[in-house]
């Protein structure tokens, strides 16, 4: 199934190694990180699953649930998450949903078959609070993901969702945003933007970072 950006997350029901999970009742209001790995012990996945326990308290501040996905049963996450606890030196506390019959991973695209016929790629979905989709990133086997650029993207999300602006290129938390261009009129700049704006040109007006 091909999913794009503003679809409503697909639901399911899927073994996990926190139990059964009815993917849009787990998720409630919150937030979402949907993301897949190709197999259990597998060092590039070790560390990644390693480095989003670490980020929990981050992903907490920001009202993200996590949750991963691998093709292998539960018997074997139980085994692999005592691994990734003790080479990573953290306690995973997300569940990894056990994907054996393929529903999740073939729901959310997530085989490519010409990168390989039965496991999942690097996949990764940032769903939020009414379970629309707003971010899809798919990298491959070979190379771990970026979970710092996975929580600048939520930030960026959540801020854009409250005021009129965008984020720039490498903008992180504190940088100046720009003023959508779809807002032209005075007053409600002024009102929306009280420290002022600079127009760098007539479509590229930077703000500081609303509050
Ligand atoms: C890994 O997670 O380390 C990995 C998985 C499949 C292919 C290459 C690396």
């Amino acid at each position: 199934m091909t999913i794009r950006l503003g679809d409503v997350a697909p639901d399911f029901e899927q073994a996990s190694s926190a139990g059964t999970i009815r993917f849009h009742e787990w998720l409630g209001s919150s937030w979402g990180v949907l993301f897949s790995h190709p197999a259990d012990f597998t060092p590039v996945c070790t560390t990644e699953l390693g480095l989003t326990a670490k980020l929990k308290d981050e992903f907490d501040k920001r009202g993200v649930k996590a949750i991963a996905l691998s093709v292998d049963p539960v018997e074997s996450h139980t085994r692999w998450i005592a691994d990734i606890n003790d080479t990573q030196n953290t306690t995973v506390n997300f569940p990894i949903l056990a994907d054996g019959d393929r529903k999740v991973s073939e729901l959310y695209d997530m085989i490519h078959p010409n990168a390989n016929a039965t496991l999942t790629v690097r996949s990764l979905f940032i769903i939020d609070p009414v379970k629309k989709v707003r971010l899809i990133i798919t990298y491959p086997a070979s190379t771990g993901r970026n979970f710092d650029e996975v929580l600048r993207v939520i930030d960026s999300l959540q801020l854009t969702d409250k005021h009129s602006v965008a984020t720039p290129g490498n903008w992180k938390q504190g940088d100046d945003v720009v003023i959508v261009p779809s807002l032209q009129d005075p007053e409600e700049i002024a009102r929306r933007f009280p420290a002022g704006y600079k127009a760098v040109r007539p479509y590229l007006r930077l703000t500081p970072q609303p509050k």
